[in-house]
């Protein structure tokens, strides 16, 4: 359908949300201007380098696009309140950390940059802006924004600056998944719009109807929009915590996961997605938002299902205890002195992004248990390793290679954590000669042809498998 909206969009937050969700939108409607605004200039300069390899999100797809829109009607700038005095819609999509101090600390979400970002709203907007909260965020957040850009509409009813300054508040919740961002956004298996003002809905609806099957947009009230978001990844986070349960089952029992996840996987009712075994969920959103599911039940004494959804978070990080403990005891019980080689370091292929990726936990377990670490993933680059390893205690043990064939040399160990396509055709028999007898590999993953690995004279194991 031909876009004849002749909007201008901004989007506060130039993150792996933002970033990718306006450049779809750009895309797909020539006739509106989509500036997405940051704080930070390096990343806002990342965005605009010629050189598109260099930009500061990798998703395959994205680099297309922005070849083909940057510049024509879609602009990425720190000049916020430029792009908002100018902007009919904005998108709110800075990050809501957890909280790691004061009410809430380690459950609620850390709402201050969406404080900020409603404050500049209210300080630049001008006439009729509609505001859409993009990021994840606490269940009844839109109150806070609401009270933030009425009391500006108050306060500035006398102002002679900002006559007519009126807000609509939009949940838009983003369901895009790192690594498929693009086709995600492209192709979504459903838009949710919530809020209570039919002329806003309706004309972000008409936005995404430019490309997305009228049927799949869903409209809801903004409490429902706000709360499906984090139950939509709570259960998502909850299947991956019950197949890594029984991956467990199936290594006391002789059980095969990969069998299992099969055989229910083929029951329409259960559904053959997310059930890959694996070293817990990463990634920004799935423990954060059922920290915040957790906190918003107790918040209203629904105490039986915070501890219900809390469980999810506690399985996954038993996991990854679970696979350093027995990294370890294969090890002959002790890691003093030994080098492993760590094989992937995002939360999961084809993403550059690191947050909360299992691999940062089970690498300092190891750590802690004395062993020496060689590093190597196709995307994260060396100093978005290191960040993590700060510490005093792990600072001299840890390297970064720029090829899984040097992070092995010399290794007793690799450990598979990210299942990037390549490790799946590496030279292993290469890689094999180069380590320290007896060579093991843990397939955290199972992604690697174990058999073959056994042939060459690897000791291995796999998660979920005998
Ligand atoms: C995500 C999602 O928006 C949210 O739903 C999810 O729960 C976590 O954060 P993401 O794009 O992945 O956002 O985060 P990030 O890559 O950290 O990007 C946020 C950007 O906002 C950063 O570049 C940061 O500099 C920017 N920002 C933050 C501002 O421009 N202004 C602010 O006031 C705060
Ligand atoms: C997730 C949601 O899928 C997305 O809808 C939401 O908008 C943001 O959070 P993302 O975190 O990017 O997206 O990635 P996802 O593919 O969901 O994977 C999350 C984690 O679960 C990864 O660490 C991944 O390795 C793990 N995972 C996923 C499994 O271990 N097994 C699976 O079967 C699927």
């Amino acid at each position: 359908m031909e876009n004849n909206l002749n909007k201008i969009i901004c989007c506060i937050g130039a993150g792996y949300v933002g970033g990718p969700t306006m450049s779809v939108i750009a895309m797909n409607c020539p006739d509106c201007e989509v500036n997405v605004v940051d704080l930070n200039a390096e990343r806002i300069n990342a965005w605009n380098n010629k050189d598109l390899s260099k930009l500061p999100v990798f998703e395959p797809g994205l680099e297309k696009i922005i070849k083909k829109c940057r510049g024509k009607n879609l602009f990425f700038s720190t000049k916020i309140e430029e792009n908002i005095a100018k902007a009919d819609i904005i998108f709110i999509s800075v990050n809501t950390p957890t909280k790691k101090n004061g009410v809430g600390a380690g459950y609620a979400s850390d709402l201050k940059w969406i404080e900020s970002s409603a404050r500049q709203i209210a300080k630049f907007s001008k006439n009729h802006t509609i505001v859409i909260e993009k990021s994840t965020l606490p269940v009844k957040t839109a109150e806070t924004i609401k009270t933030i850009l009425t009391s500006s509409e108050q306060n500035n009813i006398s102002a002679i600056d900002h006559k007519g300054q009126t807000f609509s508040i939009i949940s838009n919740p983003e369901f895009l998944a790192e690594g498929s961002a693009i086709n995600d956004l492209q192709n979504p298996d459903r838009v949710l719009i919530g809020g209570d003002d039919d002329d806003s809905i309706n004309l972000i609806s008409d936005i995404y109807k430019s490309w997305v099957n009228p049927e799949k947009i869903i409209t809801t009230n903004l409490w429902s929009s706000e709360l499906s978001k984090l139950v939509a990844n709570a259960f998502l986070a909850q299947r991956i915590s019950s197949i890594n349960s029984i991956s467990a089952l199936c290594e006391a029992t002789g059980a095969n996961i990969n069998e299992v996840a099969k055989a229910i996987g083929t029951d329409s009712r259960i559904g053959r997605k997310f059930l890959k075994s694996g070293p817990g969920f990463g990634g920004s959103c799935f423990k954060k938002d059922i920290l915040n599911l957790v906190y918003l039940c107790r918040y209203y004494g629904l105490n039986e299902v915070a501890d219900y959804w809390e469980q999810v978070v506690d399985i996954n990080t038993w996991q990854q205890k679970r696979i350093s403990s027995l990294v370890i005891r294969n090890l002959f019980g002790t890691l003093s002195n030994k080098k492993l080689a760590i094989f992937g370091f995002s939360f999961k292929a084809n993403t550059n992004d690191t947050r909360e990726s299992p691999s940062i936990n089970i690498s300092k377990n190891l750590l802690q248990e004395g062993a020496k670490l060689n590093f190597y993933d196709p995307k994260v680059c060396e100093k978005d390793i290191l960040i993590e390893f700060n510490e005093k205690i792990y600072r001299n043990n840890v390297l970064v290679s720029d090829s899984a064939l040097k992070a092995a040399q010399g290794a007793d160990a690799i450990l598979v954590l990210t299942e990037w396509e390549e490790f799946v055709d590496l030279d292993w028999k290469h890689i094999f000669e180069v380590m320290r007898k007896p060579a093991w590999v843990f397939d955290s993953r199972n992604c690697l042809d174990k058999q073959r690995l056994k042939d060459i004279g690897f000791k291995i194991w796999t998660l979920g498998t005998t």
